[in-house]
């Protein structure tokens, strides 16, 4: 690679994942790199994966293979996150034209690995057919330090792509390992930045216009401060606090919270902080004790419920959303209609649904009692229907009601605007020719309609 360096990312999975490619792009730019939009532009091509369901490996070997033909082209390939930890070596087996292979715990020495890379020679076009490994393919630079790493990956190159809202991790990894999950496997043991670097951060976002931040971590509630005297250390409340308190900064969200270390100093300092947004994601994943117990989620339905019922009395109005995993080995019809019994209870604004899937490495792959994909399905459809009747009762409460909306976008075909509540419900709107509003701004709107996923309205003026 010579002269102008092209790269083109590709990224799967869950706003960890999107913020850590935001960190890689900042970070290859700062290397000295240019992002591109296509594939064919690109002297290098990176796919992000994400494997915490279904078949991830599969289809990220099917994509690779895809873009093999590419090498002809001189072109190199990398694969990083949650694929790449899981399978490691393994990608260069099946995918010999890949060179670099990096989890997300390794990001950190990505400069020296893309050092390493340009030292690769590139594919000699004349040679593209024949079936001899080629110098490219024998190059394998690999990034693969799995529960090793103490670090976070921090820079200062983070390339966010909205002007608006932007993310920042606090505490990478997790050291749960609930039964089901990959992710203690592929984003290492839990570790945190320091709260000063999280203000520092937050500060200059703030100077940098930012009016929405959203703090992210598998698990934000076992966030642990490790800067300078143990007095000055901050929880995770307090830290959400002083998020909120950096002025400049209107809206403060976090994700995702773990049930067992959710304290009930998060629902104070919401009630007590204005920025903190009325919302709070906090994954049940069953509403059965039995379930409970075997996915090794450290709480009961019991304790589960005692958080719901600190958030049902605050004084804000705290919106709340859950992810539930139906056909989890061993779950009877009687477990599954506790969860749907949980549902009715609650009373959800959304819930994320998911078939359990087997992952590689997991606990739960020697539990016996699989339950059949016809039966996860039944029960999925079931689960999505009840909480579909949820929500349209609780989204026709806002009828005829004024929210505060932060602008997102404009919506062409429907002439309408998209706004997001503190709630984080989406709240389409129109407005008046003579008041058009600018994308990023806070405007009041009046909800004149509701759906069981979003509201209507018109904008206030
Ligand atoms: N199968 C199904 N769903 C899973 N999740 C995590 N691992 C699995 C799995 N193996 C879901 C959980 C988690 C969300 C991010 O993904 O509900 O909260
Ligand atoms: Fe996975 Fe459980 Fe950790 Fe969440 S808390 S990332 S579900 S192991």
């Amino acid at each position: 690679m010579s002269g102008d360096k092209t790269f083109y990312l590709e990224t799967f999975g869950c706003q960890m994942n999107v913020h850590d490619s935001e960190k890689v792009i900042g970070t290859l730019v700062h290397e000295g790199y240019r992002q591109v939009q296509t594939v064919e532009q690109a002297d290098l091509i990176l796919y992000n994966t994400c494997s915490i369901r279904d078949k991830a490996e599969q289809k990220v070997f099917h994509r690779l293979a895809d873009f093999k033909k590419l090498q002809s082209q001189g072109k190199k390939f990398g694969v990083l996150g949650c694929v790449a930890q899981q399978e490691g070596e393994k990608i260069f087996e099946r995918a010999p034209h890949v060179s670099l292979v990096c989890g997300s715990a390794s990001y950190t020495n990505l400069p020296q690995m893309l050092k390493q890379l340009e030292t690769v020679p590139q594919e000699n076009p004349k040679e593209a057919h024949s079936s001899k490994l080629t110098a490219q393919s024998l190059i394998r630079i690999t990034g693969l330090d799995d529960r090793a790493t103490d670090k976070c990956f921090e820079t200062e190159f983070t390339a966010r792509t909205n002007p608006h809202r932007g993310y920042i991790t606090i505490i990478e990894g997790c050291d749960k390992f609930c039964a089901y999950c990959v992710v203690p496997f592929t984003r290492g043991k839990e570790r945190s930045r320091t709260s000063e670097s999280v203000l520092a951060e937050a500060r200059q976002m703030a100077d940098l216009g930012y009016t929405e931040i959203q703090l992210l971590g598998q698990n934000v509630n076992s966030y642990k401060d490790s800067a300078g005297k143990s007095a000055s250390r901050k929880s995770f409340a307090e830290l959400l606090v002083a998020v909120g308190e950096v002025p400049g900064i209107k809206r403060v969200r976090f994700t995702t919270s773990h049930p067992r270390d959710f304290g009930r100093d998060i629902v104070d300092a919401i009630d007590a902080v204005p920025t903190l947004c009325d919302h709070v994601h906090l994954p049940v994943q069953s509403g059965s004790n039995k379930v409970l117990q075997a996915m090794q989620r450290l709480y009961t339905r019991e304790q589960y419920e005692e958080r719901i019922a600190w958030m049902k009395s605050a004084e804000r109005d705290i919106a709340i959303t859950t992810d539930v995993i139906v056909g989890f080995p061993g779950e009877s019809d009687q477990d599954f209609m506790e969860t749907l019994n949980l549902l009715d209870e609650v009373g959800y604004d959304g819930v994320f649904t998911f078939k359990y899937s087997p992952r590689p490495n997991t606990p739960a792959l020697s539990l016996q009692d699989a339950i059949p994909d016809e039966e996860k399905s039944r029960r999925l459809e079931a689960l999505m229907q009840r909480q579909k009747e949820i929500q349209i009762k609780r989204y026709k409460k806002y009828l005829g009601t004024t929210q505060e909306v932060m602008v997102e976008a404009k919506n062409e075909s429907r002439k309408q605007w998209i706004g997001r509540t503190t709630q984080n419900k989406t709240l389409n709107f129109t407005a008046p020719e003579t008041s058009v509003p600018q994308i990023g701004t806070y405007v009041n709107v009046k909800a004149t309609q509701t759906f069981p996923n979003s509201l209507l309205g018109e904008l206030v003026i």
